[in-house]
This record gives structure tokens, sequence and C-alpha cells, in this order.
């Protein structure tokens, strides 16, 4: 596995691969990696000949009261992990490199709406922070595909609209969440939970796919749906940020045109903030009807 911290020795590299014929399937992260960023790169090696993984803990997505400080760095353990699954590059930029005037000086790149809503109301311009690195990323790495998780659905969803309005030529592929037995989601913050939140954190799944089951039978009253599930949340020990049933492709209040509902939730448990989301496809496409998705 070669590593680079250079964009210029990077972007040579990959250069030789492309004049080889050979596709480039990116997976950007943040580091402190779990089985939920294997899948990813997993998937990766399934889309193109060559994966590069970047990882870089991007200063500009964090607020100022934000755990940039506190988030997980194991570059050894990662670099282990990363080399197990054969990834061919690993890309770690200093923020000097992707920052070099400072974040204030930074031309930004900004999805408006959809970056508003959901986290985007309580990390105010987290999103842009997001997406500014993100495209950053994709135009020093200059991939065919890049891999994300539908765990963080609404980044998800975010960069596949930037991708389309920018007219980036970028396929977005989507990974299912993975989770642990008990359903908790996988994340880096998982780490920081105590062994009494970790006990109570898989109740933020258990209730998304009770309310998707509730959809599923027929109840339509969604506002219900959702002040119980908070309420339900609360009186476990959260302090619930939002739990929101949406439609999935635009994020805003479910209508008549939803093909695809997706159910999210935030809640923070102590000073941990945990995000999951589950999906229910309207569209029935056999005679099992609707399809539920992770
Ligand atoms: O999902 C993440 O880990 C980050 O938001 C990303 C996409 C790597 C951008 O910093």
């Amino acid at each position: 596995m070669r590593t680079y911290t250079a964009i210029a020795a990077l972007q040579s590299s990959l250069r030789n691969c492309r004049q080889q014929g050979q596709r480039i399937a990116f997976v950007p992260t943040m580091g402190n990696l779990h089985e939920g960023h294997l899948d990813l790169v997993r998937k990766a090696r399934t889309l193109a000949d060559v994966v590069i993984v970047s990882i870089f803990v991007n200063p500009l997505q964090f607020g100022p009261n934000e755990d940039l400080d506190a988030y997980p760095r194991t570059l050894a353990a990662d670099k282990e992990k990363l080399f197990s699954e054969g990834v061919q590059h690993l890309f770690l930029p200093e923020p000097q490199d992707m920052y070099p005037e400072g974040m204030a000086l930074q031309t930004q790149v900004q999805v408006p709406d959809l970056s508003e809503t959901l986290c985007g109301s309580s990390r105010p311009g987290h999103f842009t922070g997001v997406t500014t690195v993100v495209s950053k990323l994709f135009n020093i790495v200059q991939p065919d595909v890049a891999v994300f998780g539908e765990k963080d659905f609404q980044q998800l969803t975010i960069i596949r609209k930037m991708v389309t309005d920018l007219c980036m030529p970028i396929h977005i592929e989507g990974v299912a969440t993975a989770r642990d037995t008990d359903g908790l989601a996988k994340s880096s913050r998982n780490g920081f939970l105590s062994a009494d939140q970790r006990s109570l954190a898989p109740l933020i799944h258990e209730t998304l796919v009770s309310c998707r089951d509730a959809i599923a039978c027929g109840f339509d009253n969604f506002l219900q749906l959702e002040s119980h599930a908070r309420m339900q949340l609360l009186q476990a020990g959260f302090e619930p940020d939002y739990f929101a049933i949406r439609d999935a492709r635009t994020l805003r209040a479910v209508n008549e045109d939803t093909e695809e509902i997706a159910i999210l939730a935030a809640a923070r448990l102590g000073s941990t903030r945990l995000i999951d989301n589950v999906r229910l496809n309207l569209n029935p496409v056999s005679d099992w009807g609707m399809l539920a998705s992770p």
C-alpha cells in the first residue's frame, strides 16, 4: 500500500493508473476505521481496479463547540486494516495541504436547503464543511466512483445532489449501515459511550424499526409517530435532537410523490451524539409489498 501526504505525488501516481486504463474507486474517511468503513472498502474493490482511501479529520466540518480535538486518531491500526483489505493507495493530507490559506479564506461549496435541515439545524456549517472537503478530494483524486455509508444518510443525499448539480462525472455508491448484533449502527463515536450508555444505545435503532413497521402496517399519522418516538427516547435517558419521517430523496415532508420514506434520528447519550436511519420503499415491487432497507 502506497501512502501519500503530498497532493502532487498522489495525482502523479493516479495519472499512471488512469493511463493504464484502470478504474479508480475512492473512499473518503476521517479514520478510526471500523467494520462499517471496511464494508465501504470491500464495496469499492468490487467497483474498480484501484482503491484509494483518504484519512483526513476535516476541521472545516466541526463547529466551535464540537469534538475536533477529541476525535479518535488511530492511524497505525487504520493502516493495518486497510493493508489487510488490499487497498493500494492511502492519502493522508494535513490541514495545511487542504487549507493552505487557512479555513477562513477557503472557497466553499454549499448545497442549500438539504444542508440546513435535520443535522444541519443543530450543526450549522457542518455540511458545507463536508461538501467543501469532499469536492476538493474529488478534484484531487478524480475517481470514477466514490463510496459512502448510508448511516450518514443526509450526508449521502447531499453529496449526490452536489455531484449532480456540479456535473461531476463520479458515480456515488451508498453502502448499507454496518450494525452490531444488537442493532447499534457502527460509529467512531460508539467508543465514547460508557457501559450503561452502550447498553441503552440500540434503542435508537429499535425505535426507528418500530416506527417503520407502524407505517408499513398503514399507520399514517406521522406527527404522532414522531412525537411518540421522541418521548420513548427521552424517557429512556436520551436527549433527542430530532426524530423525523421524511421523503428519502428530498429530506422534506412525505407527500403523494414520495417513493421511499427515510426515518432519521439523532440523539445524545451524555455528551455523545448518535445518528441512525431506516428506510421504507413505498413502491410495491412484488407480492411481498413494501420493502424495508436497513
Ligand atoms: O463521513 C465522513 O467520515 C466525513 O464526513 C467525510 C465524508 C470523510 C468528509 O470529511
